[in-house]
């Protein structure tokens, strides 16, 4: 059987481009399992999985507890909140305590960059990053990935624009990283206080009208204001962000082409996006959700063939 050249997946940075089709050819007949009226495979009923959630999630952690338990793997759920973190236990300690309960996986996400490379150097089980901080979110990129390929036929030579809070964006960094390995163009475009300066290292175009941006492209991906990240103001008001770079259905039917519209959720309704874009046929946000169980099934069933079973 092919495997991952990973034992972890703490980013798509560590990734190969053989490494993302096999999560994709592997999605693929997952995807067709989660279509079926009996939507489980018993292929991890020997693997116990800990998804510890460290900062909150409704589409992530939902994804991946259904993949897990269509999957038949035993999962088990913390969420920081409700946990002795609060009393003042170490990740390493909390994570050694689960782990000590015969855990095989732990999926984590957590508010601090570069918590899941720390986490999988340290403890005896196979990792998988659920978002952490401002870094990646290689889930997200992977699902967002499939999710073009399904749309468009494949991802090479498409032309990808990535609108938004690019700084705070660990969606942006992964997506970056997953469509220029598959061989996509990408372009990023947002305010020049959200653009970080370092961007240029990453080989991406840069544009800040949102109109050009949307005129080069085959598909946009508008990601939210994360107003919980920014601890100063980056632009004027919600309001003249999304009179610069909300995407309306007006500007949508004044492209010369019909474009693809995606977003990694929670949507802001009527600040990156209007409601009538979110919910047009060119908006594929629900499959992007949709297609996220079956890459997330892809991942854990790639990296549980790893694991040596005892
Ligand atoms: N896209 C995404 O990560 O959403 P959640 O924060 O709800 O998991």
């Amino acid at each position: 059987m092919d495997s991952l050249s990973v034992d972890h997946l703490t980013g798509i940075k560590h990734l190969t481009e053989n490494d993302i089709q096999l999560i994709f050819k592997t999605a693929d007949s997952f995807k067709e399992v989660i279509n079926r009226s009996i939507k489980k495979v018993p292929s991890l009923r020997d693997i116990t999985i800990a998804n510890l959630f460290f900062e909150n999630s409704t589409r992530t952690r939902l994804s991946f507890e259904l993949a897990e338990k269509r999957l038949s793997a035993d999962v088990v759920n913390f969420s920081a909140a409700s946990s002795s973190v609060k009393k003042g236990e170490t990740l390493i300690d909390t994570v050694n305590n689960i782990l000590s309960m015969k855990v095989d996986m732990v999926v984590m996400r957590h508010p601090n960059p570069g918590a899941a490379k720390f986490l999988s150097e340290r403890v005896d089980a196979s990792v998988i990053n659920a978002g952490d901080g401002t870094h990646e979110h290689p889930t997200q990129a992977l699902l967002d990935a499939f999710s073009i390929r399904e749309k468009l036929g494949e991802v090479n030579g498409k032309k990808v624009v990535i609108v938004g809070d690019i700084l705070h964006s660990r969606v942006a960094l992964s997506n970056i990283y997953c469509l220029q390995k598959l061989g996509a163009e990408v372009m990023v475009c947002g305010p020049t206080t959200l653009i970080p300066k370092y961007i240029h290292e990453l080989g991406v175009k840069v544009e800040y009208n949102l109109k050009k941006a949307l005129e080069w492209c085959d598909v946009a991906n508008m990601l939210r204001i994360q107003l919980e990240r920014q601890d100063i103001k980056y632009f004027p008001s919600l309001r003249e962000y999304s009179m610069q770079y909300g995407l309306t259905k007006k500007i949508l039917d004044q492209l010369p082409k019909k474009i693809v519209v995606m977003h990694p959720g929670p949507i802001n309704r009527g600040v990156e996006i209007t409601s009538d874009v979110a919910d047009s046929d060119q908006a594929i946000i629900l499959d992007q959700v949709e297609n996220g169980v079956a890459v997330r099934m892809a991942v854990i069933y790639l990296l549980a063939s790893k694991i040596k079973r005892q």
